[in-house]
């Protein structure tokens, strides 16, 4: 497989429908159990009822979608692109998935009693996109909806861990030779030539990411008509397993 080369998060993850593991949608390598518990503790706090009609905006692998089946009246799962759309419902046809925009739902006004959108938002390519995306929220829910949206940063997370934003080959390796240091840039010289003769696959992304604070975060949603019921740093697992409080992250859960 070649290099690989996107500007835009949608056509990163549009990429990594083709890898072998589904899991890869979720963006946790090789922790598909973090995954598990993020979405496992979403459902655990927006506390399903069976007439519910849940919609998650960006829904990686369809962890949530797999939990909630059969427990609600509905469940929809919506993905950035349509590949992701076409390798979730061939892994699980009993479940609803539906390709989609965040900031244009392919759903009806009023429609969604629960919306979940974790580690999402941050995605979106500029604050314009945030607000498109928190309107559209505010119209598929109905009054009194629960709305789950989850792990904003409050910093520039690719910048605090070192880590390379771009489309080089070349500004990739120099990156980790400065960052991370011989070993890692050896070890990328040696995935490059392997992906040169078609045995391994490296996409290069040049996007960002989304980061606010608290203060920020419930600000814009409610000049786009959210209203904030809590909010808390993110829960995640440790390499051992322990329930931590994520360094920088943060859920919400708003209301109309
Ligand atoms: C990191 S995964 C999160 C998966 C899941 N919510 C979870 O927490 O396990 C990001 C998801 O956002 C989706 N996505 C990215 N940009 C999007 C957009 N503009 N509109 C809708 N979904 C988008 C991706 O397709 C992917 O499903």
């Amino acid at each position: 497989m070649p290099i690989l080369r996107v500007n835009t998060n949608v056509d990163a993850y549009r990429l990594r429908s083709q890898c072998a593991d589904i899991h890869e949608l979720a963006a946790r390598p090789n922790r598909k159990s973090l995954t598990q518990f993020v979405n496992r503790r979403i459902l655990d706090v927006i506390q399903l009822v069976p007439e519910d009609f849940v919609v998650d905006i960006g829904c990686g692998d369809g962890s949530l979608q797999r939990m909630a089946n059969g427990s609600v009246a509905k469940c929809i799962g919506i993905t950035g692109s349509i590949e992701e759309e076409r390798r979730l419902k061939s892994e699980c046809p009993e479940l609803t998935f539906i390709a989609g925009q965040a900031q244009s739902l392919p759903l009806d006004s009023g429609c969604a009693s629960k919306i979940v959108c974790n580690a999402t938002l941050l995605l979106l390519p500029s604050e314009d996109d945030i607000e498109a995306a928190l309107k559209e929220m505010v119209r598929i829910a109905r009054p009194g909806a629960t709305i789950w949206i989850g792990e904003i940063p409050e910093i520039n997370e690719y910048a605090y861990y070192g880590m390379y934003r771009g489309t080089s080959m070349l500004g990739l390796q120099w990156h980790l030779l400065r960052h991370d240091g011989v070993r890692s840039f050896l070890g990328m010289i040696r995935r490059s030539l392997k992906a040169l003769i078609g045995r391994e696959k490296i996409i290069l992304n040049s996007a960002g990411i989304f980061y606010a604070g608290p203060a920020k975060v419930i600000s814009m949603a409610e000049n786009c008509g959210l209203r904030l019921k809590a909010y808390f740093r993110h829960k995640e697992l440790d390499a051992s397993g322990k329930v931590v409080n994520s360094e920088f992250r943060y859920d919400y859960i708003f209301t109309i």
